[in-house]
């Protein structure tokens, strides 16, 4: 864990900053609803959001990014809005690809990838490639993520080593099996952050968060910034972390 330090009102706090922060990106319709404007428009500023968390997760050191971007279950959604978060997703990555070398932000993908159009696929790809040596903070961007889908996969890839007479049932091990997720080689989550009052899990890193802290709050992802993601971390702070043991 890093430290960082702030200056709040006069008074400077130190906090540890957790290696891997994971957000659900949620309440992107509801800010869009309040204000009269269509959903696509609270994606819009949701995306705005999300660069800017990205920056300031680099600012302070923060190691690992996970963020809910698109689930398995979202394709349920009107096509309109989901072309929508699709045009935002390609438009995002064109830019990222573009700024490339100033951001030295180091981009991963989690999900199933091959349902994205060519385009998307393409410029997912060229991302996670041309950005893999940087050292910025890691961002894993879940689209089409769902963590059964991801959990069900590793066991479909483990049984068929099984199948080839690669592996017997007794080898797998957590740590084996942790291998076969998309998250490969991350370290677990240290903080979940939910926003938009909604306190449920919604099938995100399911496997990965079993200790986690989770920090819910009723901001709006739209309405996320540095300010809500500093108070995020003094809680987890507060929080005694004891993995099982006393
Ligand atoms: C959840 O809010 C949000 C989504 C399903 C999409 C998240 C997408 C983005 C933030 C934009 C894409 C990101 C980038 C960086 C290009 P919701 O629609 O479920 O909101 P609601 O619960 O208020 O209806």
């Amino acid at each position: 864990m890093k430290l960082f330090s702030k200056k709040k009102k006069e008074q400077t706090q130190a906090m540890a900053v957790p290696t891997h922060i994971a957000i659900i990106m949620d309440g992107n319709g509801r800010w869009a609803k309040k204000r009269g404007l269509p959903r696509t428009a609270g994606h819009k500023v949701g995306a705005e959001a999300f660069r800017t968390i990205a920056n300031y997760a680099k600012s302070i050191g923060l190691k690992y990014l996970t963020v809910y971007a698109f689930s398995t279950e979202n394709w349920k959604r009107d096509r309109e809005e989901v072309d929508a978060i699709m045009d935002l997703l390609e438009t995002y990555l064109r830019e990222l690809i573009r700024d490339m070398d100033k951001n030295r932000v180091r981009f991963c993908f989690f999900g199933d990838l091959s349902r994205l159009s060519p385009e998307l696929q393409r410029e997912a790809k060229e991302t996670a490639e041309r950005s893999a040596g940087y050292d910025g903070v890691q961002v894993n961007f879940c689209i089409n993520y769902g963590a059964r889908d991801e959990i069900l996969r590793a066991a479909r890839a483990f049984a068929a080593e099984c199948a080839a007479g690669k592996a017997e049932p007794g080898d797998l091990t957590e740590a084996g099996f942790s291998n076969l997720l998309y998250s490969a080689g991350v370290p677990d989550p240290d903080l979940i952050i939910r926003p938009s009052g909604e306190i449920r899990i919604s099938n995100f890193l399911l496997w990965q968060s079993a200790y986690s802290e989770y920090y819910f709050t009723d901001t709006l992802w739209p309405d996320f910034g540095p300010r809500q993601l500093d108070e995020a971390i003094a809680a987890f702070n507060q929080r005694n972390r004891r993995f099982g043991g006393v």
